[in-house]
């Protein structure tokens, strides 16, 4: 939620003529007309004087509301004149001094740090007896969640939005104050496709498995339906409600106001674009810029509500409605407002399961959210789609795709005659181990092996070497890769694939190109496959270890480097009292951080994939400090991956988190000396251990995977060239390996239990 936008180009001036361009806008479909006042001399003033207050409001939040009513009431008490109200608000959210909202406790809003580990069955695992008495629910890519028959005192709420409806979101700012209605056509059309989504999500329709009969399931006679104010809600719910029931809707629904969707004030009814061309207008920016303020959670719309408080709204709202209806189940129709609020409060993971070609909740999208609220606490356990259009779209692509790359496969069982090799990207250990093996393995079966220096760059150059006994001679345990590696991003261009082609064409009768790389390197083997037919097959090496289903070569080695430092600066830490910051690399992902902070029992782990590192730098570490600080013997350690974004230095990472974390800790009374209390004298440091380790020396594991690897990819080559031939090469586990297609080839999910693990949050499936 707070991704380090740069507002830097918002003033109060602007915001003051943005606003008062707005007020003079005419919204369309009736609404009211904001009374225009004219603009006075004294504005500035004023904003800078409600900026003071407001952020007096801002340090009062940060001890919490009791209820999400006192918090909206000590707001309203500081709104007196809108348009100064509008531009102090967002003047702060510029500066970044809202943030602590985002962390507040109103209410039952308190955003949780860990989200509780998703327990879904896959179909091929779902037996009879596991079955029995319990709810099954069916989430689509046969997967199945499973809940206890009678829900005691939880509460499930299947979650949903309208749809298409005639004032279109995607353009217009609609809002609770506007009565909108669905889209004849399309807009009945996906509610109807919605309906039938969750029909055979809870098995009314269709059978979800063999040996399941659905009537023993949940009863949709018996569920809570919950529109808001807006028709299209209502339209919504007549249509699901009606395929639930299979016709004989009964039903009423009631409203709930926490559905509400958000009040965009004066520009309710307003295009976007109009919206977004005066902000551009007004702070002297491209739209783009413009953009960048409007789109943010906390930004306020004049006489409107900011965001944030409908996230506060729904969130509070929620909790309350499961605690009052609890053991049943209710059916939410509405707002695409609210699934974007309940994305923020859940962290974006579970909707990541359910949008992942997205990576995003997009608008257009009919899908049923799962959540549940139980002992107070509302989660979102999955999330279940309901495009079964989509989902046999994208399995039809999948199996499309499958057979070009099987079409491509020109290389027939038992003719393989050689094999030239490369290592491609970020070195990594383990290269050396793999192409050994390469060598010995490609001898024995009677291939010529050869090698190309530098990766595809040495390709582009013509390095190409047949490999001798003499050359092979201590590669297994070479640290790094012994033949070089390179970056070259010429490789992307075509006629540069041209020119290593033709380089390459001599080999290519009866031979293969093995990459040994990361997904970079992968994405380039792509392009020479399906580009030039090279026979081509990939295998995993690289620190960052972000490919899905596989383990990456140097991986291991490199989180067995890092621990030896990590271990050193552990024994310094705790005999100084020091504070160190170890930063580790990872090309945006928190794989390597993570593996090097678990086996090191870091204090805490500062990453990418986190939903607010801002907050985890507040809460988290300057919260672990607090505790530990001056235990005798404690040490202090963070470990944090490169770029990690947060306020304090454009950079991330280490960079400004050092100075930040030590002018906190030196305002803390408790290290302040005083007569017979003299605290120990804290450094608090950043280490960067960047590509130390992808020079590490090859562990035995490491270099174990690798050979495994090696040896299979030749076999496989020889025996069955259609099933390895345009893949990935994987290592899944122990003496496991497996081909991924290189058109299939995606970043690796980050271990969120792990991390919940080493935070001390233990596992509620
Ligand atoms: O991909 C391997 C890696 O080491 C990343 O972790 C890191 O971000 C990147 O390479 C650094 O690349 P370079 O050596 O080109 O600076």
């Amino acid at each position: 939620m707070t991704m380090t936008h740069a507002l830097d180009f918002v003033t109060v001036e602007g915001l003051l003529v943005y606003g008062h361009a707005l007020a003079r806008r005419t919204s369309e479909r009736g609404l009211v007309q904001p009374t225009l006042r004219e603009p006075s001399d004294d504005d500035s003033k004023r904003v800078h004087a409600k900026m003071e207050q407001l952020r007096a409001f801002v340090e009062r939040a940060k001890s919490g509301f009791a209820t999400a009513e006192t918090y909206r009431s000590a707001l309203a008490g500081l709104i007196d004149d809108q348009l100064v109200f509008f531009a102090a608000w967002n003047a702060l959210l510029a500066e970044g001094s809202l943030q602590p909202l985002l962390r507040a406790t109103i209410g039952a809003v308190a955003k949780p740090t860990y989200r509780r580990p998703v327990a879904i069955v896959p179909r091929t695992q779902l037996t009879p007896t596991l079955a029995e008495g319990r709810i099954v629910l069916e989430l689509g890519d046969d997967r199945f969640w499973l809940l206890p028959r009678d829900l005691g005192n939880r509460t499930l709420f299947f979650t949903m939005r309208h749809g298409v409806s005639q004032v279109d979101s995607k353009t217009h700012r609609v809002g609770c104050r506007l009565p909108n209605q669905l889209d004849p056509e399309r807009g009945f059309a996906k509610a109807n496709a919605v309906g039938s989504a969750l029909a055979r999500m809870i098995g009314v329709v269709g059978q979800q498995l063999d040996f399941l009969h659905l009537a023993n399931y949940l009863d949709p006679r018996t569920f809570l339906h919950c529109v808001t104010r807006s028709p299209n809600t209502r339209q919504l719910f007549e249509r699901v409600s009606a395929a639930l029931l299979q016709g004989v809707c009964t039903a009423e629904p009631v409203i709930e106001p926490a559905l509400e969707s958000s009040d965009f004030g004066w520009v309710t009814g307003l295009e976007k674009s109009v919206e977004i061309e005066e902000a551009a207008q007004a702070f002297g920016v491209e739209t783009s810029t413009a953009k960048q303020l409007i789109k943010d959670p906390l930004y306020r719309y004049p006489d409107g509500n900011s965001f944030f408080e409908l996230y506060v709204d729904v969130i509070d709202g929620l909790h309350r409605l499961g605690a009052r209806q609890k053991g049943k189940v209710a059916c939410l129709y509405t707002h695409s407002s609210t699934l974007r609020a309940l994305m923020i409060y859940l962290d974006p993971r579970p909707f990541h399961e359910a949008f992942n070609e997205f990576s995003d909740y997009k608008e257009s999208q009919d899908n049923v959210v799962l959540l549940t609220v139980e002992q107070g606490r509302m989660s979102g356990y999955s999330t279940a789609v309901g495009l079964s259009e989509r989902e046999r779209v994208a399995r039809h692509t999948w199996v499309t795709v499958e057979r070009v790359r099987k079409d491509r496969v020109t290389l027939k069982p038992r003719t393989l005659k050689r094999i030239v090799a490369l290592v491609s990207g970020g070195d990594f250990a383990g290269a050396g181990a793999a192409l050994k093996e390469l060598h010995v393995t490609g001898h024995r079966m009677g291939l010529e092996v050869y090698f190309v220096r530098h990766g595809y760059l040495g390709l582009a150059n013509n390095w190409i070497e047949r490999v001798t006994e003499g050359h092979a001679r201590g590669m297994g345990s070479h640290p790094s890769s012994p033949i070089g590696s390179s970056r070259f991003e010429e490789f992307k261009q075509e006629t540069v694939q041209h020119l290593t082609i033709r380089h390459l064409e001599p080999y290519l009768h009866d031979g293969v190109l093995v990459v040994l790389g990361g997904d970079g390197s992968m994405r380039g083997a792509r392009a020479i496959y399906e580009g030039f037919g090279v026979q081509v097959v990939g295998l995993p090496g690289s620190i960052d270890n972000n490919i899905e289903g596989t383990i990456s070569l140097g991986f291991q080695s490199a989180v067995a480097l890092a621990d030896q430092s990590i271990e050193s600066l552990k024994a310094t830490s705790a005999a100084m009292g020091s504070v160190f910051f170890v930063e580790v690399m990872g090309a945006g992902s928190g794989h390597l951080a993570l593996a090097c902070a678990y086996q090191a029992r870091a204090e805490g782990l500062l990453v990418n994939e986190h939903p607010d590192p801002n907050a985890y730098i507040d809460d988290v570490i300057l919260g672990t400090l607090k505790r530990t600080l001056g235990v005798p013997n404690k040490s202090h350690l963070f470990v944090v991956a490169e770029r990690t974004p947060h306020r304090h230095h454009k950079d991330g990472g280490v960079h400004g988190l050092v100075d930040y974390v030590a002018e906190v800790i030196a305002q803390w009374p408790e290290r302040q000396a005083q007569p017979g209390h003299y605290p120990l004298t804290l450094a608090t440091k950043a280490t960067i251990l960047g590509h130390t380790l992808r020079g590490a020396r090859p562990i035995p594991e490491d270099k174990a995977i690798a050979q495994h690897l090696a040896h299979e990819v030749v076999h496989r080559l020889i025996e069955s060239p259609d099933d390895i031939v345009g893949c990935l090469l994987a290592y899944r586990e122990r003496g496991s390996t497996g081909p991924i297609p290189l058109h299939a080839v995606t970043p690796k999910q980050f271990d969120w239990e792990v991390f919940s693990r080493m935070h001390g949050n233990s596992r509620v499936s």
